[in-house]
Parts: C-alpha cells; structure tokens; sequence
C-alpha cells in the first residue's frame, strides 16, 4: 500500500474534540478539525520546519505546527482570521497576561452607546456594549496580549444558549459560529421577547482566559499577516521557505465571510461588505480555476526544494453533478515546477468501515473532501507514515 493510502482518514482516529485547547479560542466558518494539519505536519516535516497555511482561517495549521514545534506561519485576507492566527501564534505569557486584564478591570469604563448601529444596540444590552466599545477603543492589536484578548473576546462575543436558554456569551443567543444577517436578528429578537444580557465583560473575560493559563507556552512561535494568497510574495520571516503548505482554499461557492462575521468585524473597527469585497468568492468554475493557478503559482516559489503543498478541497455540487474540485485543480492549476503526487479522500478508517457503508447506500449523500497532495521536484518518495497516539 502506498504511504498516502496509509495515511488516508488517520485524522478521524482522533478523539472528538482532540487538539490543543488554544484551537478553541474561537471558532470561524468552513474551518478544518487539528487532526487533520496535525497528521501532515508530522508525517512530512521535521521540528524546526516551517509549516504555512496562504488561507489560516482561525490559525489551525500554524497553531497545530507550533504545538509540534514547527515554525507556523499563516496569512490570509481577512482581518478576523489575522487576530485569530496571530494570537495563537504568538501567544502571550501568562504573568503579561493577567496583568493586563487586570489594568483593564481597574481601569474599565462603560461609554455612550446612542451612535452604535441599531442591530449592534440590540444584540447587546447597554451595559455590555458600554464595556465593549470602551475595550474596542482601548485594546492595541499590535500588542501579544491585547490580539490575544481580542482573540478571545471574538471567542465570547457571540454564543449560544445554554441548556436553560439563557446566552453563554455576551450577546443574545445565537448559532456561535456565525451571526445571521442584522435586519433577520432585529425581527427574531423582537418575535421571541428576547433580552440581552448585562455582562461583566472583563470578568467574563478573565474567565475565559483562565482556560489557557498552562498552554500558553508553545515549543515554537510563529507569524500571522494580511496578505492577498494570489499575489507574490515572501512568506513574513525573511528568507525562509516552507517545508509544507497546509491549507484549505475557498471553496466553489459563495461564502461570506465579512457579512456572518458581522459582530466580530464590528468589534474589530471592519466593514464586512469591505471585507467580502477583496476576498475571493465564485460560483464560475472558470474562474476557481483561475484563482487556483495563481494561488499555485505563488506556492511554487514559497516551498523548499523538496517541500510539499497540501490542498484541502471539497467535492461540490454544480447544478445536478457533483464536480471533483481537487481533479480540475489536479489536471489544469498547477505550474510545470510542482509536482502531482496523490489525491487522498477524505474517508473514514477501515475500522468504521460500517457507518461508511451506510453512507454510501444512502446515495453518496455525504460531502467528499479530498487532500491534493503535490510536491516541488526535489522532494523523493513520500516518507513512511509514522505512529499516531491520540491521546
Ligand atoms: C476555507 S477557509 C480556511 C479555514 C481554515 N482552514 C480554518 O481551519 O480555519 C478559507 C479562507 O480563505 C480566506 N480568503 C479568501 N480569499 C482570499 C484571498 N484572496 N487571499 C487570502 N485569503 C483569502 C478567507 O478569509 C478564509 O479565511
């Protein structure tokens, strides 16, 4: 059997919910489970590599090759998805921490909320939003501890309910990975008489941070930027280039992610239409495949001579006929320098073998993700794949 055959579904063998708990800060749209960058850092890069993801997302690749002692670099054009990478990579200590938030608890005023957008004021009671907008204007990005505050208060901005109704996090109930459009949140709130609550902000903060207090040093720091994943370019630290490229482009459909984002843009000073307007979004095959040459196109050059490129692409359906993303990308996106060295399914373990039976007798209804695998030239044979303890 060939060593990616062997390594087919091997993220699935791990735990629910498995991975560092910094994966947890926040969660974001379309993201991907730890497990799965985790069994390609391991099996082709070696500590010291560096590992980076062109569309990071809420940071899971950089994060994961960090927690294995790879340098994690990730950049992407969403300001939501920099603050998330950056804080997970470059965490602060916990003593600067601690400090901080407790500065902010003594220091801590609630302003004016009248000039705030009507949704925004609905969302929030008014004293929560008194606290949020003193923060929004207090808290300086740029800084280790104030990104990885932003970080988790992206992370409590918005949650749902709990067992008895009531919020979880600082808002109104909601589904907690995306926020439904304003005009649709102003009618469900007034339909359902629902209340915001009155929160402590930086207590609820502080609560949450406690979570991290003991995984905050990772083995390895990385680098989060702003970058546009077709145009050239270095990867941020200087000269050097990445071992492995792990990630998981747009998808061949429209999503957007400014406008279910809109609270968390709000809170970070963004216009989500700004947002969704330089990232890119099609419904036109054509055009993926175009994206997806350039996109190649500048990996080519950010790799190692023997270095790897991880493409994770859905299956999609256009019309009535499921298209095979990863083959269209396979047969017409990828530069005479890099080389095609597998498409893995994504496919359950020969051990679970049953419930995928019972997938495909349901009509192949299940969504198909598929790992392209390409290589620069230099690179040999695929390593063997090594042991996996999910623990
Ligand atoms: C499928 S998501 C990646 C999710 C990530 N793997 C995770 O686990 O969180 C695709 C990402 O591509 C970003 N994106 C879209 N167009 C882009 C572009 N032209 N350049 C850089 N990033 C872009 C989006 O902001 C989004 O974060």
């Amino acid at each position: 059997m060939q060593a990616a055959e062997l390594i087919a579904g091997e993220w699935r063998n791990a735990p629910p919910r498995w991975g560092h708990p910094l994966h947890s800060l926040c969660s974001y749209m379309a993201m991907f489970p730890p497990s799965m960058p985790h069994v390609f850092i391991k099996w082709l890069t070696r500590e010291g590599d560096v590992v980076y993801d062109p569309f990071s997302g809420r940071g899971t690749t950089p994060l994961e090759a960090c927690a294995l002692g790879r340098a994690g670099m990730g950049s992407d054009l969403n300001p939501l998805a920099n603050v998330l990478t950056s804080a997970k990579t470059n965490p602060p200590d916990w003593e600067s921490l601690d400090s901080r938030v407790r500065r902010l608890k003594r220091q801590l005023r609630v302003l004016p909320t009248r000039d705030e957008p009507e949704a925004i004021r609905a969302v929030f009671a008014p004293g929560t939003l008194g606290q949020l907008l003193w923060l929004r204007s207090t808290l300086d990005r740029s800084t280790a501890e104030d990104a990885f505050i932003l970080a988790a208060l992206m992370g409590i901005l918005h949650l749902n309910a709990n067992a008895n109704g009531v919020a979880k996090g600082l808002s109104v109930a909601m589904p907690n990975t995306f926020a439904m459009a304003p005009g649709y949140v102003l009618k469900y709130i007034h339909d359902h008489a629902l209340v915001a609550p009155e929160v402590d902000v930086v207590e609820m903060l502080a609560s949450r941070l406690n979570r991290y207090r003991g995984h905050l040093a990772l083995p390895q720091r990385g680098m989060a930027w702003a970058q546009d994943a077709t145009l050239s370019g270095r990867i941020e630290s200087g000269n050097s280039k990445a071992k492995l490229v792990f990630s998981s482009p747009p998808y061949l459909h429209v999503m957007k992610y400014g406008k279910f984002n809109w609270i968390r843009l709000w809170l970070l000073g963004e216009t989500p239409r700004e947002v969704d307007n330089v990232l890119f979004s099609t419904g036109s095959l054509t055009k993926y495949l175009r994206f997806m040459s350039l996109v190649l196109h500048r990996l080519a050059n950010v790799i190692t001579d023997d270095g790897y490129i991880c493409l994770v692409i859905g299956d999609v359906r256009l019309g009535a006929r499921t298209v095979r993303l990863a083959e269209h990308v396979a047969e017409s996106c990828v530069p005479g320098s890099l080389v095609v060295r597998q498409i893995i399914e994504d496919r359950l373990p020969n051990d679970r073998k049953v419930s995928r039976i019972w997938g495909d007798t349901k009509g192949n209804a299940t969504k198909t993700d598929r790992i392209l695998v390409l290589s620069a030239a230099g690179a040999g044979a695929l390593p063997s794949p090594p042991r996996f303890d999910w623990v």
